[in-house]
């Protein structure tokens, strides 16, 4: 590969200034300075969301309003259940997504001077995970929710009110905490493709609704954001632990990508990873003690069970194979992926979920980028025909 393709993809610029989140040397993550091992093992993701939209942990009252008005923002209006009801079954649910937050931006438009940007930035992080519910329940549970009626919708966690509302019923603790991590591991990463497109639409002064709409479509590709669902897809296709290297040579032979591996910036480890793989273990074990409970109580089919017991297995194998062929490491979407397995989620939800929480990211942000904008507009290298004259069609 040449030098110059290697350096494609803007990979190591530099393009532009922010205070909210550093990769440092490219082995930790901080978000506004603190370390995501503290903050994955202390905070929740209510929390984390407050500092990286202003800035600052909040005090127990800022924490509370905060979480007021965001989950006052679950309760969907008669007009995009209306809508939600006419988006197929069959859709992608990140299209779903992204034509919920879309729509959001015609039903309560922002302001054009921004001065109701908190207030729409609220409105988007907590109908989000509505908007998925929602729609889901619609389509494949035969009901249709009132959020108004249940006072829990506007107590409960993000990770507690998407986790029982997706499955009907109380979930366990273990379950709560592990979406709360996966979350708040999820919610920033610099200036990664997704963060990069809102700012960028956010630079020439367009709307909340657009910019966030645009990282959702930034992604939803299988080198962003659905290498968690891709990821899933190929710990589905490996039947046991015993045809895991076979079956991973042959597709490195093919020269294929392996989803959930790789990152242009960590070099020699995820540190997201650490923690997501421990919680993929915890929440194995937790099943396999608890099998006939979780059956039992409808959490989980014997078939998510059935195919959850050597995911985590199987995974590990993989990860060793990747190391030891490529010296590639897992990134958070590896892990990921069986975690929200092992939770019941079903596989084209893992990528939405990343939107609930990455929101926070693109948010802060947006906001970064309004405080002293500048259009984001870089130059190309023209690699194209020298001038030539304009050949009438007659003469072409
Ligand atoms: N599986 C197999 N090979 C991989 C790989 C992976 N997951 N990631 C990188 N490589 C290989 C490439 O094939 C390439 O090999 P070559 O030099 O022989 O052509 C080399 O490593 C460099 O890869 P490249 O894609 O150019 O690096 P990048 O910095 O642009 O890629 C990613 C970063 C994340 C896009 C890449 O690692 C990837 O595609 N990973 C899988 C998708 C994924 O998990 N995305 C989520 C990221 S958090």
């Amino acid at each position: 590969m040449s030098a110059k393709k290697k350096q494609g993809g803007l990979a190591g610029i530099v393009a532009g200034k922010t205070a909210i989140c550093t990769v440092g040397d490219g082995h930790s993550l901080r978000y506004c300075g603190y370390d995501i091992y503290e903050l994955a093992k202390h905070a929740s993701f209510e929390e984390v969301a407050f500092l990286l939209l202003y800035g600052e942990l909040p005090k127990i009252s800022d924490l509370e309003t905060f979480k007021k008005n965001l989950f006052s923002n679950r309760i969907l209006s008669k007009e995009m259940k209306e809508i939600l009801k006419l988006v197929p079954k069959d859709s992608h649910p990140m299209d779903v997504m992204r034509t919920g937050v879309s729509l959001l931006g015609n039903l309560s438009p922002e302001k054009p001077d921004f001065s109701n940007q908190d207030f729409v930035a609220l409105q988007i992080l907590g109908a989000s995970p509505s908007i998925l519910l929602y729609w889901h329940a619609y389509h494949y549970q035969n009901k249709e929710l009132d959020f108004e009626s249940s006072e829990s919708v506007l107590e409960c966690s993000t990770a507690k009110f998407f986790l029982e509302t997706l499955h009907q019923r109380q979930v366990p603790q273990i379950w709560v905490d592990a979406m709360n991590v996966s979350l708040i591991l999820y919610a920033e990463h610099e200036f990664n493709a997704s963060t990069f497109t809102s700012r960028t639409i956010a630079s020439t002064l367009s709307d909340l609704h657009s910019s966030i709409v645009g990282g959702i479509c930034a992604l939803k590709g299988p080198l962003h954001g659905g290498a968690n669902e891709a990821a899933m897809e190929l710990l589905s296709g490996l039947p046991n632990v015993e045809s895991v290297l076979p079956a991973m040579q042959k597709k490195l032979d093919n020269k294929e990508k392996i989803m959930g591996f790789g990152h242009r910036v960590y070099v020699t480890n995820d540190p997201r990873n650490i923690i997501i793989k421990e919680w993929s273990k915890k929440l194995s074990n937790y099943n396999a003690d608890n099998k006939n409970e979780l059956v039992k109580s409808g959490l989980l089919t014997h078939d998510v069970l059935e195919s959850s017991k050597d995911l985590y297995d199987k995974s590990e194998v993989v990860e060793r194979f990747m190391w030891e062929s490529k010296k590639l490491f897992p990134n958070l979407d590896f892990y990921s992926a069986s975690t929200y397995h092992f939770m019941g989620i079903p596989t084209d939800y893992f990528t939405p979920i990343f939107i609930m929480s990455r929101e926070t990211g693109w948010l802060g942000h947006i906001f970064e980028q309004r405080a002293d904008n500048k259009l984001i507009r870089p130059n190309a290298e023209y690699i194209g025909s020298g001038d030539r004259e304009f050949v009438a069609m007659s003469s072409r």
